[in-house]
């Protein structure tokens, strides 16, 4: 019979042997022309084509843990670059149908960078200004990315990271808020529904029902809280894993380090079967290695979420238990390129 391999898998369309009967081969046929027509997307507008992102498997990693596969959800292919496409839509969709955002109103909100793109896009594409509020040290190509919609940056201290550019956001917002929507996503529920609505039914499907754990890092906690309800609704022994930056100063940009950090409202550790310290000294080599052995350029908090799951894949593989780990890659490397030319430059000063 033909075998089609997995919906999302870069393999879908092979044929592994030959049709028993013309029937089958037709039907077959038929469902990978379907399948290939959902690939060729049309879109009214590039907001529809946030979400519905590939799974790829990454055999080199799987070559380690005999006996357990090793997906990933491929995020940088949303059209802003990141996961956070997703959770920034569903804000403002949501926010415009309850009135909160109406025409004449700026989208403000605080973001190390990739919501910020994310925001930037839908409101170029919806046609509403929008403010960021970012630390001053954020990488010099988020800058420019965000610039480039026509996205208004206001600077916090550097040395505050995320939580300085939370407390200067609300402090704009009280003192102008007729001015602001402020989605503020370390709070809003439409976050994690974002992830429970996308993210969780995706990886459902494109598993066809087999994953067992799903790993990833934490920012706001939108992908992972919203994305593990999901999965857990599906079936209650999925088990759901968070990976933070071990250590306060962290080179994991988009991560927080819960303990150090003001923690966001949508977080909620006890639905979650743990939560793994990572160092990113280990996060980065696995993310060297994506992209010599897999191809694959992405961020350190996709190398540190892989670094996660292959931990607990080591667990499994040592005690001969099969499994079906997803983890999941927020964004690409090259948004964190440096230009040269910013090392002379000093960083902007707080507020401007
Ligand atoms: C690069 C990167 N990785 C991971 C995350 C974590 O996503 P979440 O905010 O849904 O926890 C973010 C969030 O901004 C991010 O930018």
């Amino acid at each position: 019979m033909f075998r089609l391999w997995r919906l999302g898998c870069r393999d879908e369309f092979r044929v592994t042997t030959a049709a028993e009967t013309p029937r089958a081969a037709a039907g077959q046929l038929a469902q990978s022309e379907q399948i290939r027509r959902a690939r060729l997307r049309v879109a009214e507008s590039i907001t529809d084509l946030i979400g519905d992102t590939p799974i790829v498997r990454l055999h080199t990693f799987e070559r380690e843990v005999p006996g357990v596969e090793i997906w990933a959800k491929c995020e940088f292919m949303n059209p802003g670059g990141s996961v956070k496409d997703r959770a920034a839509y569903q804000m403002i969709r949501d926010a415009i149908r309850a009135k909160a955002l109406i025409s004449g109103k700026t989208i403000i909100d605080s973001t190390s960078g990739n919501t910020g793109v994310a925001y930037s896009l839908i409101g170029g594409a919806l046609g509403y200004p929008v403010t960021l509020v970012m630390p001053a040290n954020v990488s010099w190509a988020r800058q420019q990315i965000t610039r480039a919609f026509g996205t208004k940056l206001v600077f916090s201290d550097a040395m505050e990271g995320s939580d300085g550019a939370i407390v200067l956001c609300r402090k704009m917002v009280a003192e102008n808020p007729d001015a602001y929507f402020y989605p503020d996503q370390y709070s809003n529920p439409s976050n994690p529904l974002a992830h429970y609505l996308g993210t969780g039914r995706e990886i459902w499907e494109q598993t066809e029902g087999r994953v067992t754990h799903f790993v990833t890092g934490i920012g706001t906690s939108g992908t992972v809280m919203g994305t593990g309800r999901r999965l857990k609704e599906y079936r209650r022994d999925i088990e759901v894993w968070a990976v933070e930056p071990d250590d306060a100063l962290h080179g994991l940009e988009g991560l927080k380090h819960m303990a150090s950090s003001l923690v966001p409202a949508i977080y909620h550790p006890e639905e979650l079967n743990g939560v793994i310290a990572m160092p990113t000294e280990e996060a980065w080599d696995v993310s060297d290695r994506l992209a010599k052995e897999e191809g694959l350029l992405v961020g350190h908090s996709s190398g540190g979420s892989l670094a996660g799951g292959m931990r607990i894949a080591r667990k499994l593989a040592a005690t001969h238990k099969p499994g079906v780990i997803v983890t999941l890659f927020p964004d690409r490397a090259d948004r964190y390129f440096e230009a040269p030319v910013q090392k002379q430059q000093p960083p902007p000063s707080p507020g401007k």
